[in-house]
């Protein structure tokens, strides 16, 4: 088995990312054997993807309380998590909605048969948020994102959020089921800011009826 269609795989994802919108049945499969199922499954996977079949310590604590940690917990996650956030360094936390719509529709990256890159990263955005309305086809596991600058009238105070939401999606939620995109190095600055000039920019698709 070298190639597993991508969904496969980002079901094995969030499934290992687990989700506090959709708490977890208590499990009936002994510790050790789903872990040992993840990492068994992947048996071509180049050098780079293999840290990913195992969980850091954030993924364990979502884990281990079923992504509904006590407040003690969910403090620890969020911290941690908002400490590998870095921001842009000419402090603009918009760029270029049309890169941004590109990287939304794109969900090259982060697959073993994507080892060595080829092309930059996408965000594969689409496949859990409705965005912009000119594109019917997208998932529902994340909210609908349509109309999301004008909704929060292009504050300040949102775009930073906003950014930061997609840098680490922990540090907002403790156990989001989003990608923390910037922490793993699945997409750079440039591009988180081109995501936000998609949600946020008042001439983005995004923002017009
Ligand atoms: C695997 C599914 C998944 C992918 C891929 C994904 N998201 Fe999300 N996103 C979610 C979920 C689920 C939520 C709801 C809250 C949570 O779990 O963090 C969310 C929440 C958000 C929010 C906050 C919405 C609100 O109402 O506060 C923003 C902004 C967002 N996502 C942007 C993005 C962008 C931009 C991308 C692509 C770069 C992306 N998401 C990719 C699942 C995803």
């Amino acid at each position: 088995m070298n190639k597993l269609p991508f969904v496969v795989v980002a079901c094995a994802a969030a499934a290992i990312a687990g989700s506090a919108a959709f708490a977890q049945q208590q499990s009936t499969v002994p510790p050790g054997v789903a872990d040992a199922a993840i990492k068994a499954a992947f048996p071509g996977a180049p050098e780079q993807f293999i840290p990913r079949l195992s969980q850091d310590e954030t993924m364990k604590q979502c884990s281990a309380t079923r992504n509904e940690p006590p407040k003690a917990v969910a403090e620890e996650i969020q911290k941690r998590e908002k400490a590998t956030i870095e921001y842009p360094a000419d402090g603009k936390f918009i760029g270029d909605w049309k890169k941004g719509e590109a990287l939304a529709q794109s969900g090259y990256g982060m697959r073993f048969s994507d080892y060595p890159a080829r092309r930059v990263n996408g965000g594969n955005c689409y496949a859990c948020h409705q965005i912009s309305k000119q594109e019917v086809s997208y998932g529902t596991l994340g909210p609908s994102l349509f109309q999301y600058g004008k909704l929060r009238d292009f504050k300040d105070a949102e775009v930073k959020a906003t950014y930061e939401k997609i840098y680490n999606s922990h540090a907002a939620l403790p156990c989001s089921n989003m990608p923390r995109f910037g922490s793993n190095k699945v997409l750079t600055i440039e591009q988180i800011k081109d995501a936000v000039a998609l949600l946020m920019s008042p001439d983005s698709p995004v923002n017009k009826d």
